[in-house]
């Protein structure tokens, strides 16, 4: 226990993403500083100190036509079940009644014993990925630079809700690169560890994983994927090509889902921006 009890809830400002990038550190994430960066100018984010020490967040992040996105949902290991997560996202739940917002969340298993008493219900479920070593280089299919619209437009249809702000800030980071192949579209991006790859919007699964595969192969990685587990064929593929499933995430809404994407993500944007 500490010594200290946090006191309050505060809102958080760009100031503070070095401290949550600590947080987000500590347990084991993939996300930079230019993340935080992103949810602490773009979102709302609540946080709680212990003295001057920043020991838990939460983030909301608004989207388009009336969707949000709550992450970051962080407790150091210390302060861990005295109830601060779950008055952290409560926090958010307000803000986002306030405005009119239904959120979502992609919960980790620990985060969904907080979340489903909170009144979310379960939607989607995503698998993270790992590819360390790349099976070894050889010839792939041509990879041509991709269009932030045409990614924009894709990943709207895929998603029912437009989030180009958030895609254009992901590709003007130094690092990042959109690409395609033929028919599928895909957002390459750095991470703390790990290069991230989504969202990946494609027509079929063999498309999908060609690109992945051509991606891997242009660069050294180590890279993280997060699939959409109905994907089922690209998931495999993913498997028999030298990726490990790390952990589950569960896609979670609050309140009634008002869109239904006509076909949903090869993969997503991470846990974090949905
Ligand atoms: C998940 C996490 C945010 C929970 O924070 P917390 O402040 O401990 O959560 P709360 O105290 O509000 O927990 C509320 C309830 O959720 C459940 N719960 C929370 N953590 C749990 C765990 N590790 N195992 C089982 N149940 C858990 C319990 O029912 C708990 O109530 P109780 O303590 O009265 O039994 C924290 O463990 C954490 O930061 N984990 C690592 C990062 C992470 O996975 N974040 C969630 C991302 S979606």
């Amino acid at each position: 226990m500490a010594a200290t009890e946090p006191i309050d809830i505060i809102e958080l400002g760009v100031g503070d993403a070095q401290a949550g990038l600590v947080l987000s550190t500590e347990a084991g994430w993939n996300q930079n500083e230019a993340d935080w960066r992103f949810f602490l100018s773009q979102g709302v984010v609540f946080g709680m100190r212990d003295g001057a020490r920043l020991v838990a967040t939460a983030a909301l992040l608004r989207y388009s036509a009336g969707n949000a996105w709550i992450s970051m949902v962080l407790v150091t290991a210390d302060f861990r079940r005295r109830g601060i997560a779950t008055k952290l996202v409560d926090a958010c739940l307000n803000v986002a009644a306030e405005r009119g917002l239904t959120t979502w969340l992609d919960a980790t298993p620990a985060g969904a014993t907080v979340y489903g008493p909170l009144g979310f219900t379960p939607t989607l479920q995503l698998r993270r990925l790992r590819l360390t070593k790349p099976q070894g280089a050889g010839a792939s299919r041509s990879l041509s630079a991709g269009h932030l619209d045409a990614l924009a437009a894709r990943d709207a249809s895929a998603m029912g809700f437009d989030r180009s702000t958030l895609l254009s800030e992901f590709s003007a980071r130094p690092g990042s690169r959109i690409v395609s192949d033929d028919r599928t579209v895909a957002l390459v991006r750095d991470g703390r560890t790990a290069r991230h790859i989504g969202p990946l919007l494609a027509d079929r699964a063999d498309q999908a994983l060609a690109l992945v595969d051509a991606i891997v192969r242009s660069e050294t990685g180590p890279w993280l994927i997060d699939a959409v587990h109905s994907q089922e064929e690209f998931l495999s593929g993913l498997v028999a090509s030298g990726w490990n499933i790390e952990r589950p995430f569960q896609r979670m809404c609050f309140g009634p889902a008002a869109i239904s994407p006509a076909q949903p993500p090869f993969a997503v944007a991470g846990p974090e921006f949905g």
